[in-house]
């Protein structure tokens, strides 16, 4: 079984009490931090930036905290953003103007690099940057917004991108966010993700754990 992870999105998390919600979803068997940074204007919503980052670390979170960028210009967060404790920093290569450019300040920088490919766009932008990418993150929704449904068509985008990454040779992470939930999630492993972000599924339930087992007990079929 591949190495699958867990990842849930602290944007359904109540942020009255994020340090806790954190701790409670690791305790519940979590293994990486999804954490959605939006700026409106890429997005047409705004969350949460680098200081967050660095209190969730001062509070004691030690998990990999999984930075998704959806903020146009990119750079100028990456420096703030490793500073403050990010493991992964992902951004959308349509929000960047260099992407090899961005991709190297990141790995520069100390982190783990990632490029999210948005529900319409193929993913020709990884066809010369394979070698310093870590992660491919597909949405399966369009960002901005928790709770949206699944979009089936990333299933086909899932298997091109496994392909992509098997062929490549690299070590490379294939993650996938938007609409994931126990019902889903198997179907979702079996096209090639090995890393689900899940913001309302998890957090919208009183039990996080049950969800998280729930998961795992899909992924294990
Ligand atoms: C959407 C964010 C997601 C979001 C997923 O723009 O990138 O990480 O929190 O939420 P759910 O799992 O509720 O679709
Ligand atoms: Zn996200």
């Amino acid at each position: 079984m591949p190495d699958y992870q867990i990842a849930p999105s602290i944007l359904s998390a109540d942020f009255a009490r994020l340090g806790e919600e954190v701790d409670a979803v690791l305790a519940a068997g979590a293994d990486i931090v999804h954490f959605d940074v939006m700026d409106n204007h890429y997005v047409p919503n705004l969350t949460i930036g680098p200081m967050v980052c660095k209190a969730l670390r001062k509070h004691g979170v030690t998990a990999p905290v999984d930075v998704h960028l959806m903020v146009s210009p990119v750079d100028r967060l990456i420096g703030d953003f490793a500073e403050a404790g990010a493991s992964y920093i992902t951004f959308h290569p349509d929000a960047s103007t260099h992407v090899d450019r961005s991709l190297q300040m990141i790995r520069d920088a100390g982190c783990r690099s990632g490029l999210v490919f948005n529900p319409h766009l193929g993913l020709d932008a990884l066809t010369y940057v394979l070698d310093k990418v870590d992660m491919v993150l597909l949405m399966s929704v369009n960002p901005g917004f928790g709770g949206q449904s699944f979009i089936p068509a990333t299933l086909d985008k899932l298997r091109a991108a496994r392909r992509i990454i098997d062929q490549s040779g690299y070590d490379i992470r294939l993650e996938v966010d938007g609409g994931i939930t126990p019902a889903n999630i198997a179907e979702v492993a079996a096209a090639g993700a090995d890393t689900f972000v899940a913001g309302s599924a998890i957090f919208g339930k009183p039990d996080y754990a049950a969800v998280i087992s729930d998961m795992r007990a899909a992924l294990a079929g």
